[in-house]
């Protein structure tokens, strides 16, 4: 299995050294993972790793772990904050999409705003042949109670990616009951842990696949992670009509 978003490198609120990032290599390849890209917070008002930090961090995590022989591989990749001035950061050469040089980003929301000029950047990031891939929309605050803009998002050409543990409950019952409603109107393109250690914040990858493929089929599972090859290999992704949510999650509780 192939995991596309993660905080295994030790410069952010991941772990605080390669021995704790060898430890969560340990936790990911127990949960059948193989491959896992490397996705530090950008510009998230906590952290600020911009790309060249970030190759050289998986340079020295790959050159520590030579020897142990591990069976699994780390790729570069960045969970951006979108923020006003993120085509001037793509100018500087701050940004780093997955596997560097592939087209596509992971790009976060604050967890408790939908800034003005999402859609005109989502917009402008495809004109400049950036897709961007929404990561964990199902725990924003505002999103939970305006599904609709998740639907535009896609339909403006936008993937998603929803978190393992929305799936297995972790962020609580109404997330869950949400992530299943993005997952039933087909508005979900791609599930990673957001993995940050090996207690909490694990990778729950294996679990949440056996509960999709428990509700939605075999096949469902089978696509969205053929759509995480699709990302290692610069394949295309496997997409299916979007059907809109018309209700936000007050009428999925009742
Ligand atoms: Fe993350």
């Amino acid at each position: 299995m192939i995991d596309i978003h993660n905080h295994i490198l030790p410069i952010d609120d991941g772990p605080t050294d390669f021995f704790q990032s060898r430890e969560m290599l340990h936790n990911a390849m127990n949960n059948g993972i193989t491959h896992v890209f490397a996705t530090p917070h950008h510009k998230n008002g906590r952290f600020l790793n911009p790309k060249s930090d970030i190759l050289l961090k998986v340079q020295e995590l790959n050159a520590y772990l030579v020897g142990e022989k591990l069976p699994i591989h780390i790729h570069p990749g960045q969970e951006v904050r979108i923020h006003h001035d993120i085509f001037s950061s793509i100018d500087k050469g701050e940004i780093l999409t997955l596997n560097d040089g592939g087209k596509y980003l992971l790009l976060e929301l604050p967890s408790n705003d939908f800034p003005h000029n999402t859609h005109e950047i989502i917009y402008e990031l495809l004109l400049q042949r950036i897709v961007p891939i929404i990561v964990h929309p199902e725990r924003n605050s505002i999103l939970l109670h305006r599904p609709e803009l998740i639907f535009e998002l896609v339909q403006e050409g936008a993937l998603i990616q929803i978190t393992a543990g929305s799936i297995t409950g972790s962020f609580g019952k109404k997330i869950r009951i949400y992530t299943e409603k993005l997952l039933k109107h087909q508005l979900v393109h791609f599930v990673a842990s957001d993995a940050h250690n090996c207690t909490k914040r694990r990778f729950l990858l294996n679990e949440a696949y056996k509960i999709i493929t428990k509700t939605f089929g075999l096949q469902r599972t089978l696509t969205l992670q053929t759509n995480t090859e699709a990302l290692l290999h610069g394949k295309p992704i496997l997409t299916a009509h979007p059907v809109p949510i018309k209700r936000g999650i007050k009428s999925f509780m009742k």
